[in-house]
């Protein structure tokens, strides 16, 4: 099924090298066997792999668009990354933490067990924390963050991690939309040798308006420099909150189905959507695919970049690493503080074994030069990954020969916050590599590539969907049916990924990347609605469209296309300031690259932004047809001013 033998005809097919087949967790087609013989019965197997207080009566209840995987279950997310490893983990090394200023951390099983049942325990004694309840995330990465999202699974409460470059608006708006009763944040976090004021932002989020949120437990990671003031009452210290906790906490048995996190992301409105996991699919397939994809073994080194505050961090740095009983890696700061051979370093120091990052990442490293790898030794890594766009056939190529060594097989995982975990992906000793493909679907999971009109595309390109329900499956928007429903499953029968891709002959994927209003920057994913209404906040704005333009590291770039009100000046100044004014009222990461001012947008007759027509201008593509527009003279100014 695999299809080597016509992948051999073709031009740059990689195959792993014998010493890694040899000594793979997987090396033959057996899952993929067992997976079409009898998917429930396959995905039952793996749910086995967890330790549950009850078992299931039913392996999946599929009512479309609603699943229910392993009805009747029982279990905790955190006992399974955690005590079930006491009796032969105890004291191999959990998590070892490494902060900006060079700082290292570690944290055996048992002590991870101890921090995360004296925090659960806070949580429900002092803090009246009952299982259902919502709490807020936003925090650094550092060690707490980890062990706050697994203090939240222990007792039951629903965990929303906040990524800690989102802004004041972007958090107050995702603490009341989930209705959080507390949130846990720290005096503040380096990024780039900077303080990034956490608590500060914690502070204007909340005189916004967060009338659900009762209490504020903040960690000391700065300290004094942070300057950061208590309100009585209200917020407290983190480490003396906990001091007294005892560190044994029995876990809250939860369904298979309870919820487990929310986790906000960008769609094509302007408010993004919380995305709700469950308890019992998604520990089943984040332990499966965590072993199976990266190969996992009991002396490996793991080393995932992402940040906890996205679905990357949740899934394949916290529970899917620590349900399988690894050694994580946990960095707090970026990859060129104090300087570009940071990463490489933290390999050589640490051993890593593993390496899973993004694209964005790679282009950069790839442009740094090869120097400041040179100067390392990092030839304990076995195996890399990527994820969160595509990557171009040449940035695969490099980081397999100069971060690999030619000697590491690449996995290209495809997968979204809405699938929990990897859909996509070969299994690195099983599938031949092809530069910029992600291969084939993992065993369990079925996809396919349709037409507009739902028909197959059996090679050549189209509209990405999973066909069949998978464990770890969005169950719902939180608060939001409508939209779960209207996004996902209106389009097709099947699920919408709202991602173009193509299948060749092998049943190889390429996903080319959105193709909906959704932009993805650096990996992340922004919509362009959410921009739009940002700019027109601005004071001068009459009105404004974004679209993405293509960027040589980002992979894309956001473009506003802005109206301004007669009585403003359209020069550099009032650019840097609507720039300026994004990137504070949403976060960094939405910070537009470029701003063209325009007296007029390309629109139809009767007033719709024709955007297909900004976005060939931004893509540097033929305009095409302009005949349905009011002002098709605008096409050509907008050009020139581009
Ligand atoms: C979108 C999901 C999944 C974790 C990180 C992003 C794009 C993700 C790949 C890949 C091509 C990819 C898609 C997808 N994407 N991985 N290997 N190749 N594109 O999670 O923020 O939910 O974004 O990222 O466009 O829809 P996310």
């Amino acid at each position: 099924m695999t299809g080597i033998d016509t992948l051999l005809h073709e031009e740059r097919v990689i195959q792993a090298t014998e010493t890694f087949k040899d000594n793979a967790n997987y090396s033959d087609e057996s899952l993929y066997i067992e997976a079409k013989t009898d998917r429930l019965g396959f995905w039952a197997n793996r749910a086995k792999d967890l330790q549950w207080v009850k078992n299931w009566d039913q392996v999946l209840d599929w009512q479309r668009p609603n699943a229910k995987w392993f009805v009747g279950g029982q279990l905790n997310a955190s006992t399974n990354c955690l005590d079930v490893h006491l009796e032969t983990r105890k004291n191999k090394t959990a998590i070892i933490w490494e902060g900006e200023l060079g700082e290292v951390k570690t944290y055996t099983y048992e002590d991870l067990h101890h921090q995360v049942c004296k925090l659960a325990n806070t949580l429900k004694t002092q803090f009246n924390i009952q299982k259902g309840d919502r709490i807020t995330l936003y925090m650094p990465m550092i060690p707490e963050l980890a062990i706050s999202v697994l203090a939240c699974a222990r007792i039951g409460a629903i965990h929303s991690v906040v990524f800690g470059g989102f802004s004041a608006d972007s958090l107050q708006n995702r603490i009341q939309d989930s209705e959080s009763k507390l949130l846990i944040t720290a005096d503040g976090g380096y990024r780039r040798g900077k303080i990034v004021p956490l608590k500060q932002i914690v502070d204007e989020a909340i005189a916004v308006g967060c009338p659900t949120l009762k209490s504020v437990i903040v960690v000391s990671h700065i300290g004094e420099e942070s300057n950061t003031t208590l309100l009585k009452g209200r917020d407290f210290d983190y480490h003396t909150v906990i001091k007294e906790s005892s560190d044994s906490c029995a876990p809250e048995p939860m369904d298979s189905e309870d919820p487990l996190f929310i986790l906000y992301t960008s769609g094509t409105t302007g408010k993004p959507k919380g995305i709700v996991h469950t308890t019992g699919g998604y520990l089943t397939h984040a332990k499966y695919s965590t072993k199976a994809v990266f190969d996992l073994k009991e002396d490996d080194i793991y080393w995932c970049t992402a940040d906890i505050g996205w679905i990357t961090g949740h899934t394949y740095l916290v529970y899917g690493p620590l349900a399988n009983g690894a050694t994580v890696l946990m960095y707090e700061g970026t990859p060129d503080y104090p300087d570009k051979n940071r990463f490489w370093d933290i390999i050589e120091r640490h051993k890593v074994s593993i390496f899973y990052t993004a694209p964005t990442a790679i282009r950069a490293f790839m442009k740094w030069g090869d120097d400041h790898i040179n100067q390392h030794d990092i030839s304990s890594l076995r195996l890399l990954g990527t994820v969160g766009e595509p990557i171009n056939p040449e940035a695969w190529m490099w980081y397999y020969e100069v971060i690999g060594g030619s000697r590491c097989p690449v996995v290209d995982t495809w997968w979204q916050t809405e699938t929990g975990g990897i859909m996509l992906s070969n299994l690195p000793a099983i599938n031949p590599m092809k530069p910029g493909s992600a291969g084939l679907p993992l065993p369990g999971i079925e996809a396919k590539v349709l037409n507009p009109d739902g028909s197959d595309v059996t090679v050549g390109g189209g509209l990405l969907s999973i066909t069949e329900p998978w464990p770890s499956m969005l169950r719902g928007v939180w608060g939001d049916p409508g939209r779960f429903n209207s996004t996902y499953w209106k389009k097709f029968d099947t699920y919408y990924a709202g991602d173009g891709a193509t299948i060749d002959p092998d049943g190889y994927y390429m996903v080319l990347g959105r193709v909906d209003d959704v932009l993805n920057v650096a990996g992340h994913r922004i919509g362009t609605m959410e921009v739009e209404s940002t700019l027109v906040e601005f004071p001068g704005v009459a009105e404004a469209a974004v679209v993405g333009m293509p960027d040589e590291i980002k992979g894309q770039a956001i473009v506003g296309f802005v109206i301004l009100k007669e009585s403003f000046e359209p020069n550099d100044q009032t650019k840097a300031e609507l720039c300026e004014f994004v990137a504070k009222k949403i976060g960094a990461i939405a910070r537009p690259k470029k701003i063209v001012f325009t007296p007029d947008l390309p629109k139809t007759r009767s007033g719709k932004i024709m955007r297909r027509i900004l976005k060939n201008i931004a893509e540097g593509k033929e305009i095409g047809d302009t005949t349905t527009l009011a002002s098709p003279e605008i096409v050509t100014l907008l050009q020139e001013r581009f």
